[in-house]
């Protein structure tokens, strides 16, 4: 298994080119079963997940072929997916893929929506929460779904295909809004999902079915209302860049000192989480070309924080914030208000020196003068991230386990870091 290996203290300098948001890039490429004709997603970023996914897709019966690397072309701007899902030859969705990755649990709309059946299993257990699926399965259920569970699975069938329908979420979910929204273009009539999420991933996903024929007013608002059409089109459609990748990298130049501009980042994507930097002290410009973050000898000060569905503070940059209060000149809390046990980080940045308490969902972080190396491991993305920024203000030498977590959403992680100066690499351990 690879593991990263990091000499911390030195500072980044450079420009960080920011790839696909994985987020968008998932959804993007289950909305291509909605259509017999080619869906061509520019942008794609090749990260661990998305190669699952496209197994995954491949079953269902859609051929995807990807755009050859341009020889000597700058490969941070992702790849060239072309999907076709001509026939639909698999409606079962297996445990062994579901599980491995849950977003592939949103195959289930577009399934039933262009199929009229589908067999999805549940996507079980999570390292950061139960994440239940009630959510989606009332959305699909008030399109006129059938649903029953057996064994494992969703066993979902709409014999006389899906009609339009209002839906009003209980709760913000990202994953449910995907799946009603993929299956609602697909839908007999308007429907109207009210309390939907409004991260821009969902808008990017509203905006490639708008290029695929459907009609969606609302877009980056909690209401959508959607008119369903018989049939999708193909469409070209570029991914938009990842708002977390782009705040995990702010976070890492703002715990190390220095100045990097990252490169094709949205700051409306991501004002809750720089607004939070800028507090921090650091200084963030926003430029045509992205986000210049820079900090120079100033201390960093504590901050205090809450998760929040977007626009408020995302739960994916809770981790990484938390790295860098590590650091600050005082106390800083942060509350997680999305997911239930998002705090396996925590024993590992103590493990680093981090002075952190935790009480419920709400964590209070002491700033050290100093962090240590020392071996660590995590056990998801956004978790092992937060150690890489650790790392790379701690003395000496830090090694991070389990590397292929940050390899399912972290695009050419340490060969960026590296090009700006971090003392960053990866073993093989053959
Ligand atoms: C998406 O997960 C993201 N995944 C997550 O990113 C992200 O952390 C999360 O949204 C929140 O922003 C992808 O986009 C692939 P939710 P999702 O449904 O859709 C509860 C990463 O690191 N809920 O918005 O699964 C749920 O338990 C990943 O890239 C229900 O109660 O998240 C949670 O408390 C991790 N019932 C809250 O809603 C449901 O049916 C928000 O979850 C669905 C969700």
């Amino acid at each position: 298994m690879d593991r990263i290996k990091i000499v911390g203290g030195g500072r980044l300098t450079g420009t960080i080119p920011i790839s696909g948001a994985k987020n968008a890039a998932l959804p993007l490429m289950i909305a291509s079963m909605l259509t017999a004709d080619r869906l061509t997603l520019k942008n794609v970023p090749n990260l661990a997940d998305v190669n699952l996914l496209a197994r995954i897709l491949r079953n269902h019966g859609v051929d995807l072929a990807v755009d050859g690397k341009r020889s000597g072309g700058p490969s941070h701007l992702g790849e060239t997916f072309h999907l076709t899902a001509r026939d639909i030859v698999d409606t079962t969705a297996p445990y062994e893929m579901v599980s491995r990755m849950r977003a592939s649990f949103w195959v289930l709309g577009p399934l039933i929506a262009r199929m009229g059946i589908a067999k999805v299993s549940l996507p079980g257990g999570c390292a950061i929460g139960t994440r239940p699926v009630d959510l989606h399965l009332q959305g699909l259920k008030a399109l006129g779904a059938e649903i029953d569970i057996d064994r494992g699975y969703v066993l979902a069938k709409a014999p006389k295909g899906l009609h339009g329908a209002r839906i009003v979420f209980p709760k913000v979910s990202v994953g449910a809004t995907h799946n009603v929204l993929l299956a609602a273009a697909l839908a007999k009539g308007e429907t109207l999902i009210e309390n939907a999420a409004r991260e821009p991933e969902v808008g990017d996903v509203a905006d490639c079915l708008v290029k695929m024929g459907a009609r969606i007013d609302g877009i980056g608002t909690s209401t959508l209302r959607i008119q369903g059409r018989d049939r999708l089109e193909g469409a070209v459609h570029t991914v938009l860049p990842d708002r977390i990748e782009a705040g995990t990298f702010a976070m890492a130049v703002a715990a190390t000192g220095g100045d990097v501009m990252l490169a094709g980042a949205r700051a409306t994507d991501l004002t809750t989480a720089l607004d939070a930097i800028r507090r921090t002290g650091v200084e963030i410009t926003e430029a045509d070309e992205g986000i210049r973050v820079a900090r120079n000898g100033a201390a960093l000060e504590p901050i205090s924080i809450e998760t929040q569905p977007f626009p408020g503070f995302p739960t994916d940059l809770q981790a990484q914030l938390m790295a860098l209060m590590t650091r600050a000149r005082g106390t800083s809390v942060i509350r997680e208000t999305i997911f239930e046990n998002r705090f396996m980080h925590v024993q590992e940045l103590r493990r680093l020196g981090a002075d952190i308490q935790l009480h419920g969902d709400t964590a209070t972080i002491k700033g050290v003068r100093t962090l240590q190396g020392a071996p660590v491991m995590a056990t998801d993305l956004r978790a092992s991230v937060s150690l890489v920024i650790a790392a790379l203000t701690a003395e000496g030498e830090t090694t991070i386990n389990r590397v292929y977590h940050l390899d399912r959403g972290f695009e050419r992680l340490e060969e960026k870091l590296a090009r700006c100066g971090a003392d960053i690499e990866r073993q093989s351990a053959g």
